[in-house]
């Protein structure tokens, strides 16, 4: 068989490409993205973990005090994938993190340069708004996206457990010490 010159090669890449577009996620993508946080839990085996809601999701995002930014991208208008994203802030270097939440790509997409359009999109923004590092988690046996990571340049810190306190714990520490005004007043009560 004729092996394709690179020239070529090079064409049908910019070909495969070219109908990509990356765009800031708005409130009418809400359903789309929900659909594919909620194929995301599939693929992570997190269904059991998955209380999404349209209401709350639309609310913390979209309403007076955004929590989160989203990346959208589209391929010949139709969504191919997402990024969700919000700032941390390193005390060590004085600068924001760019903190990936949620990197998705539909299955048929994979491997076509979706992935790596979407994290190079939140680069860019993360040296717009001068981050010094952007971060994120991966499940230990999500051999392919580990290796996209790694492909990236991305270094995995195995040293930093992720700690999480949640529901009757979460709720037993926020009793677990009054505010002290508060126990003052009902002091001199
Ligand atoms: C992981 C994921 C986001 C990657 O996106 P993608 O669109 O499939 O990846 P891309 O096509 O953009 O790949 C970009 C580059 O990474 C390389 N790459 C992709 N997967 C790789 C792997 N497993 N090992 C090594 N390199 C890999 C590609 O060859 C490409 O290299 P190039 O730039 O030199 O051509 C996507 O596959 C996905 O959504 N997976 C399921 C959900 C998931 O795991 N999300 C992340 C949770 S932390």
């Amino acid at each position: 068989m004729k092996t394709p010159s690179k020239n070529a090669k090079l064409a049908t890449n910019s070909a495969k490409n070219s109908t990509l577009r990356i765009r800031p996620g708005t409130s009418r993508d809400v359903p789309v993205m929900l659909s594919l946080i909620r194929a995301l839990a599939k693929y992570e085996r997190l269904t059991r973990e998955f209380r999404a809601d349209a209401t709350r999701f639309r609310r913390d995002g979209f309403g007076k005090r955004p929590y989160f930014e989203t990346q959208i991208c589209t391929r010949a208008g139709r969504p191919a994938g997402f990024a969700l994203y919000f700032f941390t802030y390193s005390t060590f270097l004085s600068r924001p993190t760019l903190y990936v939440e949620d990197l998705f790509v539909l299955p048929d997409e994979r491997g076509k340069g979706a992935g790596k359009a979407l994290l190079s999109a939140l680069a860019r923004i993360a040296i717009r708004k001068r981050c010094g590092r952007m971060e994120w988690a991966v499940l230990d046996w999500n051999l392919p996206a580990i290796g996209f990571y790694r492909r990236l340049g991305a270094q995995l810190r195995k040293d930093w457990i992720l700690t999480r306190l949640a529901g009757a714990d979460l709720r037993r520490l926020a009793r677990a010490t009054q505010n002290p005004r508060s126990a003052e007043r009902g002091h001199r009560t």
